[in-house]
């Protein structure tokens, strides 16, 4: 069961909304709290694409619980009074969404509103009266009713999750939530029934696969629940990010903002809901051609720590993928960790898509580059969108090797780089308009790492 189909059907709480159900709408957004260093941290969750079982333990707010009686909450009043609604069907994911904005910054900037709502669409009033409503914003987001409510749930004694899961080989009919690693190779042990136990993260993609794409897992097992893995930290020369970090955790790391530009530009997915509970590791395990992480991460040369009940081997991600969708990730392995060296003097990523955001690259590339007395002593790129799974462009970086930063030598490796790849066409570009685009980010990668120019 999602949280959509919980706060709906079991609870009656309906002000929340099913559009897309793939989260690509916003609609169906609700605030999940969470108690972070001495206070609640409220995140804007697409419901349709989390499972129930989640929001376990959590501070839920829906739509209904922001107005306390006949006041209504002061973003509400914003948008009545700036005229923010009309058919009304997106407008509880939009206040939703603007709820944890508010909770977390009291005067938000213009940029942060729009980051804040990039994954909410409105289909008939227009952004602008949002925007104006947004901005007019008055009063505290989290009033008392719901301090209370967020007290309340804390003073309760916390209850370990119990779920019972079914067994057999019925679609959707085993949802497994192991809290230590041996119950989780346990569990990734079981047969499945003709398909093998899922791993289920954030479930962005998997939800998506298998409730839209018609991919139903039979047995999933729910790694959140495993002690030590939503970490992120510095460690012997890298940056160590475990399995279970969001691309909003990876973005809030001042030390990936910093010391690895192109893993930060990267991890700007999907939207505002998407990045709150998608994985990097997901991002890897589900080995699409276009995964932006992926794709940041094969320049910056990462490498993998793998898990299974036998322990654990390190393998570079240069050798994870092995085709279309396919890995060398063991049947019953887990990503545990990814370790990015440090150590790059520059490193940029691109992605060329039709929208900003909440869509995925025609062609995405990245680069990282290591320089010394003016030259470049070492260079990476890699390229998504132009083969089965993201890959290296090895002549284009050797190319870059020994030579100044220069317009001219980004130029021919984005010559060589286009003449690596043989594209297929299909909706997002054809193979031209792709080769093109590898050739044209690699100018773009100059001038964003080393173009002084205002
Ligand atoms: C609206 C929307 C927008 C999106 N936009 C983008 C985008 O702009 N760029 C982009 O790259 N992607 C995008 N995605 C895809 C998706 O969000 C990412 O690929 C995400 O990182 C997947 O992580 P997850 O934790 O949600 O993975 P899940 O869905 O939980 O898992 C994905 C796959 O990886 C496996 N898996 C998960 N964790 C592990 C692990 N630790 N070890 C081994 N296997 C594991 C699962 O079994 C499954 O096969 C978007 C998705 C949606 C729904
Ligand atoms: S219904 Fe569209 S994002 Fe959930
Ligand atoms: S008010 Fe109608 S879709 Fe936004």
């Amino acid at each position: 069961m999602t949280a959509l189909e919980y706060v709906r059907g079991r609870r009656g709480l309906t002000g929340t909304k099913e559009g897309c159900g793939e989260g690509d709408c916003g609609a169906c957004t609700i605030a999940v709290g969470e108690r972070k260093i001495g206070r609640v941290v409220y995140r804007a969750v697409n419901s349709c694409l989390c499972p129930a079982v989640r929001l376990h333990g959590k501070h839920v707010v829906t739509i209904e619980g922001l107005a306390d009686g006949a006041t209504l909450h002061p973003i509400q009043k914003a948008v009545l009074e700036n005229h923010a609604t009309q058919c009304g069907f997106c407008t509880p994911g939009v206040v939703m969404s603007l709820f944890c904005l508010f909770s977390e910054r009291r005067k938000p900037t213009d940029a942060e509103i729009r980051d804040a709502l990039e994954g909410n669409l409105c289909r008939c009033t227009g952004y602008e009266s949002i925007l104006t409503a947004a901005k007019a914003v008055k009063g505290p987001a989290v009033p008392p009713h719901l301090k209370k409510a967020a007290a309340l749930m804390e003073s309760l004694p916390a209850r370990p999750l119990t779920v019972v899961p079914g067994v057999g080989d019925e679609p959707f009919c085993g949802y497994h939530v192991p809290d230590n690693p041996e119950k989780l190779f346990e569990t990734l042990e079981l047969p499945g029934g003709g398909d093998k136990c899922r791993i289920i993260s954030g479930g962005t993609d998997l939800m998506v696969a298998a409730k839209v794409h018609g991919r139903p897992f039979i047995h999933a097992a729910d790694i959140s629940w495993i002690p030590g893995l939503p970490h992120i930290g510095e460690m012997d020369g890298h940056i160590s990010i475990g399995a279970l970090t969001t691309f909003a955790g990876i973005l809030e790391s001042q030390n990936v903002k910093e010391r690895l530009p192109a893993l930060h530009a990267a991890a700007l997915i999907g939207s505002a809901q998407v990045r709150n509970v998608a994985t990097l590791a997901g991002n890897i395990a589900n080995a699409s051609p276009v995964a932006d992480g992926s794709v940041a991460l094969l320049a910056l040369g990462a490498r993998l720590v793998l898990r299974s009940a036998s322990g654990a081997r390190k393998l570079p991600l240069d050798e994870f993928f092995l085709g279309y969708k396919k890995t060398a990730l063991g049947d019953r392995e887990i990503i545990e960790t990814v370790e990015v060296p440090l150590g790059w003097t520059q490193s940029s990523f691109i992605k060329t898509s039709k929208r900003e955001a909440v869509d995925i690259a025609s062609v995405s590339s990245a680069v990282a580059v290591d320089i010394e007395k003016g030259r470049i002593r070492k260079a990476r790129i890699s390229l998504g969108g132009v083969a089965p799974f993201p890959v290296l462009s090895e002549k284009a970086a050797e190319h870059l090797v020994g030579k100044k930063p220069s317009e001219k030598a980004f130029e021919e490796a984005g010559r060589i780089a286009m003449s690596e790849v043989t594209p297929i066409s299909d909706v997002r570009g054809s193979a031209a308009y792709r080769k093109l685009l590898v050739r044209n980010q690699m100018l773009m990668h100059w001038r964003r790492m080393f173009d002084e120019t205002p």
